[in-house]
């Protein structure tokens, strides 16, 4: 399978417009490559594409990845569908990018279809979509032969659906699995604890690329833009998974959905020479893994 990692970064992207942060700062100077919100585009077969999570940055995510081009009809789309994690805005806003496409599918869990239920009665007038609800560690084969698992992982809420009276697992992570190769790929950006029975999963994915919103706890006050507490919270930092990670070193470990204030961004940080001594990386946007 390919996996084009389109956009690296947690909401709001870095840098992010509101912050003067020192990363946001040196992204600004040109010292730092800059990332789009955290957004994957997947295939089994180089045809048939799938996007995990629609990030707001879709639209030019896209446009950065020829795999992705329309054709070979002038309204011919390589893009089958998404599948979402959950329900937060960083990661369904880009759906509103996608309308007008016909026949786009989205996976997505329970609580996740109800909590965008406005925002499915607007893109239903655009264009006829087919919303499938994902059920946990239920296989789905997707067109282009990837089999897609979802397990849930966090009851997290975005802030938005405090009140939706849907109970359930609010945050699942994908296993992809490519019976062509015998490839795997786990994708958890989104990750509150360490989940019993998450080590297995780790174990037998090629490639993990999981949550790395912050590097520590401290951060998790001072996201700005954000309202830190509460709403940062439901993102371990990697100063609680690394020590995790490190039990995988046969397993490609990668960092994504990277928070403006997270001190891995500048790659001549102590924090990132941390993560380079365990082996576990921090790729850029736009970077391709075959699996
Ligand atoms: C999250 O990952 O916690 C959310 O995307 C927060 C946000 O709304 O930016
Ligand atoms: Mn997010
Ligand atoms: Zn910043």
């Amino acid at each position: 399978m390919k996996v084009v990692l389109l956009g690296t970064a947690a909401g709001g992207g870095v840098p992010q417009w509101n912050c003067a942060c020192e990363v946001c700062v040196g992204v600004r100077a040109g010292r730092l490559p800059a990332r789009t919100q955290d957004c994957l585009a997947v295939s089994g077969n180089g045809a048939d594409w799938w996007l995990l999570n629609a990030s707001p940055d879709i639209g030019t995510q896209l446009a950065a990845t020829a795999c992705l081009d329309p054709g070979p009809g002038p309204r011919d789309t390589p893009l089958r569908g998404v599948l979402l994690t959950d329900a937060e805005l960083d990661h369904s806003l880009g759906l509103m990018t996608l309308r007008g496409a016909p026949g786009l599918r989205v996976h997505a869990p329970a609580t996740v279809l109800h909590a965008l239920a406005d925002t499915r009665a607007v893109l239903d007038r655009y264009a006829e979509w087919t919303w499938r609800q994902v059920e946990p560690e239920q296989s789905v084969v997707l067109a282009g032969g990837l089999e897609v698992t979802a397990f849930p992982v966090s009851g997290k809420r975005p802030k938005y659906a405090g009140e939706s009276p849907v109970a359930g697992h609010w945050v699942v992570a994908y296993r992809l699995f490519d019976p062509a190769t015998g490839g795997i790929v786990l994708y958890a950006p989104c990750l509150a604890a360490w989940p019993p029975g998450f080590d297995d999963l780790v174990a037998e994915a090629d490639v993990v690329l999981l949550d790395g919103t912050f590097y520590a706890p401290s951060e998790m006050g001072t996201a700005t833009g954000r309202a830190g507490g509460q709403s940062a919270m439901g993102h371990l930092p990697i100063t609680h998974t690394l020590p995790e990670l490190r039990r995988h070193p046969r397993v490609r470990r990668v960092y994504t959905h990277l928070n403006n204030t997270n001190p891995v961004l500048d790659p001549t940080s102590a924090e990132h020479a941390k993560l380079c001594e365990a082996g576990v990386e921090v790729l850029p946007d736009g970077s391709v893994l075959e699996v």
